[in-house]
């Protein structure tokens, strides 16, 4: 019989965790939202509040359905509130030494029969599942940015996760309005495999000075009717967690297309990382 995902819990709320908690709720299911500390935790409400104004603002949702969908949102710093969740997603920093200990002590807090799941986009998700006592129920989660907007979620199988949990991780995701793809476990699964070859691409076109910023953006939005150019999606996505992505993909593949632009590198340095910090191919208010 399916199962019910009644509680969902969501380990980090950053841009992709906020945006994931923002998709459950708004599909009915109890969110439990947990960040290191209240300052965090208030940054993690504010997008989600802000994500769903402009919901609201486009006719997605109703002030109404807003306000529902923000009471279904409980915030805490700790995850011992995790303890009667059936799913939980991390979303924290790309880290696999941080995401292990997560999925560790998450391990011990829930019931033996929850489905731990991770968001990352690069890291192994078997690697990550060995340090819990279950290894056959994690699953990767991949959500893509922005969360409430975008349906494709990578559900990534290991070698030792259970049918039945890959079954009903699609069954709910399917509930919840998105479109789930699954997948093996390798570096940059399917759609970043494909993505940041061509994002990585654009930047070491721009670094060779070959084109400006905005004919590499208008190319490809115009030309191919994609909604954003390669440059301002590196700035939307980060360049940090670009650069991560790609790292990890060259690491695993050696394929020169995944050796990270090292204009990348330099704007990181510089504190450039796009649209959270103001600055990066673009300028932001
Ligand atoms: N809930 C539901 N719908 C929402 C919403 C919310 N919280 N916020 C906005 N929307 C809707 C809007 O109403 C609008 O709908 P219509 O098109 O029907 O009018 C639509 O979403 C677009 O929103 P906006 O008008 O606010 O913004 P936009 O038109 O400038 O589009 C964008 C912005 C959605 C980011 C679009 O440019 C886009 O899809 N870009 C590509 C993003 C992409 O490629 N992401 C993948 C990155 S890779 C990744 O994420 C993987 C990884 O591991 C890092």
């Amino acid at each position: 019989m399916a199962r019910e995902f009644s509680t969902v819990g969501v380990v980090g709320l950053g841009i992709q965790g906020a945006g994931v908690a923002e998709v459950f709720a708004r599909a009915g299911v109890a969110v439990v939202g947990v960040e290191v500390d209240l300052d965090a935790l208030e940054r993690g409400r504010a997008l989600v509040e802000h994500s769903t104004e402009r919901a609201v603002a486009g006719g997605k949702l109703t002030e109404v359905e807003r306000d529902q969908l923000l009471g279904r949102i409980t915030y805490t710093a700790r995850l011992a509130d995790l303890a009667d969740c059936d799913l939980v997603v991390e979303a924290v920093t790309e880290n696999l030494e941080l995401k292990a200990g997560v999925f560790a002590e998450v391990d011990r807090i829930t019931p033996p029969d929850t489905v731990l799941a991770t968001n990352t986009s690069s890291l192994s998700v078997t690697e990550i599942g060995v340090h819990t006592g279950r290894p056959e129920r994690v699953i990767g989660m991949h959500f893509f940015n922005p969360a409430p907007v975008l349906k494709l979620v990578e559900v990534v199988r290991t070698v030792v996760t259970e049918p039945d949990v890959i079954t009903d991780v699609e069954n709910l995701l399917r509930r919840i309005g998105k479109t789930p793809l699954v997948i093996g476990d390798r570096a940059g699964f399917l759609a970043n495999s494909l993505l940041f070859s061509y994002l990585n691409h654009a930047v070491l076109m721009y670094e060779q000075r070959y084109a400006t910023r905005e004919d590499l953006d208008a190319a490809m939005k115009y030309g191919c009717g994609y909604p954003m150019g390669p440059l301002a999606l590196l700035d939307l996505i980060g360049l940090d967690i670009a650069s991560e992505i790609l790292d990890t993909m060259y690491k695993q593949s050696r394929d020169r297309l995944h050796a990270p632009a090292p204009l990348l590198k330099q704007m990181i340095t510089a504190g450039m990382l796009g649209r959270k910090t103001g600055r990066g191919f673009y300028t932001y208010q």
